[in-house]
């Protein structure tokens, strides 16, 4: 071999730290008084830290004596936790006894077996809790409706009125306390009319009769007619059927009120309700209801008339 090609193997295989001098560490390095510590990562620190933590707890938990017997009766007769504990239990008894809310399907208002079913689960309601039951559109709506039959219909003592659709009645319940004497209520659903009954008792009639039906002549007539809501449960129906019921309920009510109408309706605007019960009814006043905006457009969630019957 040429001696340039030694040369430049040696060369080549030169490291500096080769020749630098370092201290050998004695023994073992991961054990004995020699080792090398590794560095711990962060999460091992804080798994460390979070188990100093828990061992703290423990020894503290340790370190508390047993309670006297004197300290145990305390906290058995102690009346605040007794207080919180027994409205815990009685909370718990009470969801226990409250039967499963009944949610009505849009698509089936219109069927009397829907309205039955929810008006006897309102009856049970109101026998075992007194509790008063659905207030279609709120009580804000229901205030405005007494309101306004209150300012527009003067004589309490002859003005006879009916409440069409009554449901559980209280509008009705509503009407008496404002001293209205001659107060008739009508449902097609059973359960609705046993319902008002026994809510409301006394000597007030309640009828079952259906407002779609082309005889209603067990029905008397009266000045006044309510309609909280019963129009709009009517035209839930499906569409090719719409008109038809439309048209025999203004018919109805045209039939049976002899001076004003108070409609009020979630589903229906203003102009809808105008075109429905023209030329049978014009229009007497609008009561103001809250308005809401959507989309730059503002509108009514709940609208309610007052018609007049024409001749
Ligand atoms: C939305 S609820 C309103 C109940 C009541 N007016 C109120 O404000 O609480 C509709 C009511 O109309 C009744 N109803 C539906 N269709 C009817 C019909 N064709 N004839 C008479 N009542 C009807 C239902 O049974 C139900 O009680």
């Amino acid at each position: 071999m040429r001696l340039s090609i030694v040369l430049l193997k040696q060369v080549s295989q030169f490291r500096l730290t080769n020749y630098i001098p370092t201290r050998r560490i004695p023994g073992n390095v991961l054990l004995g008084k020699h080792r090398v510590r590794r560095t711990l990562s962060e999460s091992e620190k804080l798994d460390m830290q979070r188990r100093i933590e828990i061992e703290l707890e423990n020894m503290a938990h340790l370190s508390r004596p047993y309670l006297t017997e004197e300290e145990d009766n305390l906290y058995e007769n102690d009346p605040i936790r007794k207080e919180r504990e027994e409205k815990a239990l009685a909370l718990k008894r009470r969801q226990e006894e409250i039967p499963e809310h009944i949610y009505l399907k849009r698509d089936l208002l219109d069927r009397v077996s829907c309205w039955d079913t929810l008006y006897e689960g309102e009856l049970n309601n109101f026998n075992e809790f007194g509790d008063e039951g659905e207030i279609w559109f709120g009580k804000y709506i229901l205030t405005k409706l007494v309101d306004a039959v209150c300012r527009l219909v003067i004589d309490k003592e002859t003005t006879t009125i009916l409440d069409i659709g009554t449901g559980n009645g209280h509008v009705i319940q509503r009407l008496l306390s404002r001293g209205y004497v001659h107060l008739t209520g009508i449902d097609y659903s059973e359960k609705s009319i046993e319902l008002a009954r026994t809510q409301i008792g006394s000597n007030i009639q309640f009828q079952v009769i259906d407002m779609t039906a082309s005889d209603t002549s067990l029905l008397d007539h009266f000045d006044i007619g309510i309609d909280k809501g019963t129009l709009d449960a009517i035209l839930l129906c499906s569409s090719d059927q719409r008109k038809a019921k439309r048209e025999a309920y203004v018919a109805t009510v045209h039939r049976h009120i002899k001076n004003l109408l108070f409609l009020i309706s979630c589903n229906w605007t203003r102009n809808e309700l105008l075109e429905f019960f023209q030329p049978k009814f014009s229009l007497e006043c609008e009561i103001e209801t809250p308005t809401m905006s959507f989309g730059g457009r503002q509108g009514k969630t709940v609208t309610f008339l007052v018609f007049k019957r024409n001749d």
